[in-house]
């Protein structure tokens, strides 16, 4: 570690993840703890708000405590601290965001906001010298986005869904099929090329449209499980998966060729999806674009993305006030 070197201690609680990582400019991660609530939450076939707050609450010190030790840092060593603002679920990233503040101020040093998805975004820096501009496809199980990254700050979103995102389709679709929650890596394990058989609907809505839409599909899947007598749950989830891929990429396309950049990334939850990995990596190496995807721990809530997106703001003096609030509706920046 050199003097000039900046770390960051990153906090995310937006859902139902709650974790501390330490990141050394931006790429280097010495830490990134992760305590999943996923056991909790999947009887109940979802998070429930409440419930992933308390155990926010009481998770986050030990986290925060295991993250450092892990680093090898103490927290006076620590340059910044960051926290997710939102979007998310207001309770959970109260919790976050509060234990960022104390630390903050108890330490006297900046505390700086994150946008979940800026975070997200950024995990393309983590342990990759992958640079600004370029398209970033956006697949969570809250947002469905294409998003033209101008540089280490500024966005643009230019496509957007319409109305489920992603994620949110994979998991109803996983729960009607008996798979259980969060259901996105359970389709995928299912899936094969010779299973994709039934020919359910793809939303490219109006020529030229970068927005996406999945409610059509969700329901067109829904009512063939609920019409069929006997359901071959991987062939719908194949079927299913293929639908949705073959949306994501040709939009992605779309995207970079009338923008004129031939960059891509991936990111958010869905991003970790073996088929669609394959797809994009395929379709760009036919364009000749270049293709960065994070590693799946990065792909999925971390708190290493929080401190590296935390880290670009950083060095351009974008510090929050310590009356920051949570906002659970959070926009991106421009
Ligand atoms: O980014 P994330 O961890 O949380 C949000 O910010 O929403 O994304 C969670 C979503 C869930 O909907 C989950 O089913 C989906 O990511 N997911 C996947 C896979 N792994 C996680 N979807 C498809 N294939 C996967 N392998
Ligand atoms: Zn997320």
């Amino acid at each position: 570690m050199i003097k000039s070197d900046v770390l960051i201690l990153g906090i995310e609680s937006s859902c139902d993840d709650t974790s501390v990582a330490v990141v050394v400019n931006g790429r280097k991660v010495l830490s990134n703890v992760i305590s999943s609530q996923i056991d909790i939450h999947k009887k109940f076939g979802g998070v429930v708000p409440e419930i992933a707050s308390r155990k926010h609450i009481e998770n986050i010190s030990t986290v925060a405590d295991i993250s450092l030790q892990k680093a090898g840092v103490k927290l006076n060593d620590i340059d910044a601290v960051a926290t997710t603002y939102g979007p998310g679920l207001v309770g959970a990233l109260l919790v976050g965001l509060s234990y960022g503040k104390g630390l903050a101020f108890s330490l006297n040093k900046p505390l700086i906001g994150v946008h979940h998805i800026e975070g997200h975004i950024c995990a393309n820096y983590i342990e990759s010298d992958f640079e600004p501009p370029f398209i970033c496809l956006v697949v969570s199980g809250g947002h469905t986005n294409l998003i033209l990254v101008k540089d280490y700050t500024r966005y643009e979103v230019l496509g957007k869904t319409r109305d489920d995102a992603v994620g949110e389709a994979f998991d109803k679709v996983a729960r009607t099929l008996g798979l259980g929650y969060p259901g996105g890596a359970k389709i995928d394990a299912l899936y094969k090329d010779e299973f994709v058989t039934i020919p359910f609907p793809r939303a490219f809505l109006e020529e030229n449209s970068l927005d996406f839409s999945f409610s059509g599909l969700k329901s067109s899947v829904l009512n063939y499980i609920n019409n069929t007598k006997y359901i071959d749950t991987a062939v719908v989830a194949s079927s299913f998966q293929k639908a949705v891929v073959d949306v994501l990429i040709k939009k992605t396309m779309d995207c970079c060729a009338r923008e004129g950049i031939s960059k891509v990334a991936m990111a958010g939850g869905v991003s970790c999806n073996s088929f669609l990995r394959n797809m994009m990596k395929l379709s760009c190496e036919e364009k000749g674009y270049i293709l960065n995807m994070p590693e799946s721990i990065y792909c999925t809530d971390n708190a290493a993305m929080i401190a590296s997106s935390a880290y670009y703001n950083f060095i351009k003096g974008k510090i929050s006030p310590l009356n920051l609030n949570a906002q659970p509706m959070l926009r991106l920046s421009e």
